[in-house]
């Protein structure tokens, strides 16, 4: 067991270098996390895979460090923008996506003078959570975004406009869904854009720099239950963090932004695992989270190498009022699995709340690292 031990004390640490802070996202951990397991346990040529890959935050580190890096999410918006953190630019577009800001910039100094006849867009729930004139400034960036010819500059452009739209509608704020008059002047929409897509095209600058020459990215939105785009035995290391059940629903959590960029929430909302809906709305039962669970370990386990290892970052969760001690149930279904367990690492989150996902601070409940070989 020792032999596993890591020291996990990020408290200070920062974690929004480079592309790190773009985009709000739940629940993410702290790169720390996947960093100290890559240096410790990765070697030049390795795979290293997140099959619940969030925002992306063990595909940076890993692409960083020069690995080929796999992510796969239930989610559209996760996808994209672990897309736009681990892809690095070139000059080329970089220099591209300045000039695009300073036209979206003249273009907003004469609006009000020469606006356009826009049909805005029309999504669900358009006029009680946005402002015409936000609507339709929103509706403009997405046809000027939509002009762009190479796909990794309309994405960026797509996050960028993404990060903004929580401020620019009438949601009070990322975690509150109350509806409230902000009083959105002309324009604000426009600047909010410019000044968010500079300050994330500076960290993509930097990121790119940064990036190992070596290495490779592949994203797939799907669901971790089924990996049948992976072969057998191709995973050299797993660095991943699961949903803790009956905690969030993910599928919602971007519910605007995913409207305004065509991202399919369906198939997140009926595929995600351990959302709230499940358990909270429709009360399925724990055994429903655990096999859940073993299916994404029997993937897991099939695509990874012999010998290989997987880090899991799980928390405790309630589920009908019971309390399911997460780290018991997936190391009692092991032996079936097949993986070996080779330490666990608990944290209580009263005491020791910073120590992997800040945000996880219920009493009760534990956070776990565990770790699996094969
Ligand atoms: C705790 S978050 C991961 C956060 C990530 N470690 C980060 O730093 O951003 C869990 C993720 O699991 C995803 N997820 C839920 N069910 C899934 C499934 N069946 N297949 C793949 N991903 C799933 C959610 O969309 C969410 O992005």
């Amino acid at each position: 067991m020792s032999d596993y031990s890591i020291d996990f004390d990020f408290s200070g640490a920062d974690t929004t270098y480079l592309t790190h802070s773009l985009h709000p996202y739940p629940a993410k951990f702290p790169p720390q996390l996947p960093r100290v397991i890559l240096e410790k346990y990765g070697s030049a040529g390795m795979t290293v895979l997140d099959p619940f890959c969030g925002s992306g935050t063990t595909l940076v580190e890993a692409r960083l460090l020069g690995f080929d890096a796999v992510g796969v999410d239930v989610n559209g918006l996760s996808t994209l923008l672990s897309k736009v953190k681990a892809t690095p630019l070139p000059a080329s577009a970089i220099r591209d996506l300045r000039a695009f800001m300073a036209k979206v910039e003249s273009e907003a100094e004469t609006w009000n003078k020469h606006r356009p006849a826009i049909e805005v867009k029309q999504i669900e729930g358009l006029e009680h959570w946005f402002q015409h004139n936000v609507a339709e400034e929103l509706t403009h960036l997405l046809n000027l975004i939509g002009t762009v010819g190479d796909e990794d500059e309309r994405d960026f452009l797509k996050i960028a406009l993404s990060s903004i739209i929580v401020r620019v509608s009438n949601q009070e704020s990322d975690t509150r869904f109350a509806a409230r008059n902000k009083n959105i002047p002309d324009n604000f929409t426009f600047r909010q854009f410019v000044g968010r897509a500079n300050e994330y095209l500076d960290r993509v600058a930097e990121y790119s720099k940064a990036v190992s020459k070596t290495g490779s990215l592949a994203l797939y939105n799907a669901d971790s239950r089924n990996l049948s785009m992976l072969a057998d035995g191709s995973i050299d290391l797993v660095i991943t963090s699961p949903p803790y059940a009956n905690t969030y629903d993910y599928y919602l959590y971007h519910k605007f932004r995913k409207r305004w960029l065509d991202i399919d929430v369906k198939f997140a909302q009926y595929n995600e695992i351990g959302s709230r809906r499940e358990y909270s709305s429709l009360k399925k039962p724990a055994t429903q989270w655990t096999a859940d669970l073993m299916l994404c370990f029997r993937e897991m386990y099939r695509v990874m190498k012999q010998g290989g290892l997987a880090f899991i970052v799980i928390g405790d969760s309630v589920i009908k009022k019971e309390l399911i001690k997460i780290d018991e149930v997936i190391c009692g279904f092991m032996p079936e699995v097949g993986l070996e367990v080779c330490n666990v690492i608990s944290s209580d989150l009263a005491e020791h709340s910073r120590m992997f996902n800040p945000t996880f601070t219920q009493k009760n409940k534990k956070e776990h690292l565990i770790i699996l070989k094969k």
